[in-house]
């Protein structure tokens, strides 16, 4: 097998030896008694990094969507989320399954946008009645686009105008505010919650938190401890965000230059649709032209270049463990195997 070269997620990546080091030396305590220094030393940090009151760590991006929704909504409530969402596609009905809450969608364009006058139109206020809207930011399926801030802060105006709570579910929020130039606090400033990943872009092995004002955090703990989430020396985890959070925000830059040099690379290629001008962030999303996506996925994956997506639809994703070095070795390795393909 080569060098992998894996651009399946920013999620892959492993725990730099300065983070280690943090995990294996920070003091701990039993956070569902609420005193591991640690955990509650990162929570505050976090909720400061976006701007808000406080902040409750959970072990998934998941989780922090899932309390957040059950914080937010009572049984009957419905939460409006995009159509092109994390939630809506990926989280396994949870707010609906476990809380009675219904999930409404409005449309996300191409480039992850949302029409204010959409959500004003699906808003109800009678039975059921809606109580939180849902951003995503960046948008995972469109593109990993950036939400720029007059967007967010358009939705939240109407949502706000018509008594609903607004959460974003920003698992890449670092990623979006970086393209966007702005920092995360001033671009979070219309959302009532937030939820983010150290486990994505920030290269933490494990975490995400929920963060909001203060008693909404009081009361999202509890249901943290329903849905199963209550951890105990979870400070070796929290020191490894904390690392995250205080070393990996810059460069997330980075990783979006990597994403744009592989999409001007991939462009180049016969037999691949892809308008790099679509690359704002870490995410590049590429459509095989008359060549067969499986087999290209399959051919790469061999030369030891991982991505996801459909076949249809091919996936890489920049991050912390990716080199432009490698970005380039892995644009080499996809002109020959799809000169290969086309000579098969
Ligand atoms: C936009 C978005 N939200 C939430 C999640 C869920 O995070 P986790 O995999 O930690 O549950 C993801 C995961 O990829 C995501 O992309």
């Amino acid at each position: 097998m080569p060098d992998v070269i894996d651009l399946r997620s920013d999620t892959v990546t492993r725990p730099v030896p300065g983070m280690l080091e943090a995990m294996t030396s920070a003091e701990l305590g039993d956070d569902v008694l609420g005193d591991d220094p640690s955990v509650n030393a990162l929570e505050a940090a976090a909720a400061a990094a976006v701007g808000k009151e406080a902040a409750l760590f959970v072990p998934s991006g998941t989780m922090a969507n899932l309390v957040s929704l059950l914080t937010h909504c009572g049984r009957g409530d419905e939460a409006i989320v995009g159509s092109e969402s994390h939630i809506l596609h990926y989280e396994g009905v949870g707010a609906p399954a476990l809380g009675g809450v219904s999930l409404r969608s409005v449309p996300n364009d191409a480039g992850g946008h949302i029409d204010p006058d959409a959500v004003r139109a699906t808003i109800r206020s009678g039975v059921p009645r809606t109580t939180v809207v849902c951003l995503e930011n960046t948008q995972n399926r469109c593109g990993g686009a950036a939400i720029p801030a007059q967007e967010m802060r358009e939705v939240a105006e109407v949502a706000h105008a018509a008594g609903a709570a607004v959460h974003v579910d920003g698992a890449r929020i670092f990623n979006a505010a970086a393209a966007l130039e702005t920092d995360a606090a001033t671009l979070l400033g219309p959302a009532d919650t937030v939820s983010f990943c150290f486990s994505k872009g920030l290269g933490a092995p494990v975490g995400s938190v929920l963060t909001g004002p203060r008693d909404f955090i009081d009361r999202a703990r509890p249901i943290r401890r329903q849905v199963g989430g209550g951890m105990r020396q979870s400070g070796v985890l929290a020191a490894a965000a904390r690392y995250a959070l205080d070393h990996h925000v810059e460069r997330m830059s980075e990783d979006h230059a990597n994403a744009r040099r592989l999409a001007n690379g991939l462009a180049e290629l016969p037999g691949i649709d892809l308008d790099p001008s679509t690359v704002g962030t870490n995410m590049v999303f590429f459509e095989p032209q008359g060549i067969d996506g499986a087999a290209l996925q399959a051919a790469l994956r061999e030369r030891g270049v991982l991505s996801t997506g459909r076949p249809d639809r091919i996936r890489m994703v920049t991050h912390l463990d990716v080199t432009t070095a490698q970005i380039d070795e892995a644009l080499t390795i996809a002109g020959e195997v799809i000169a290969e393909l086309a000579g098969g």
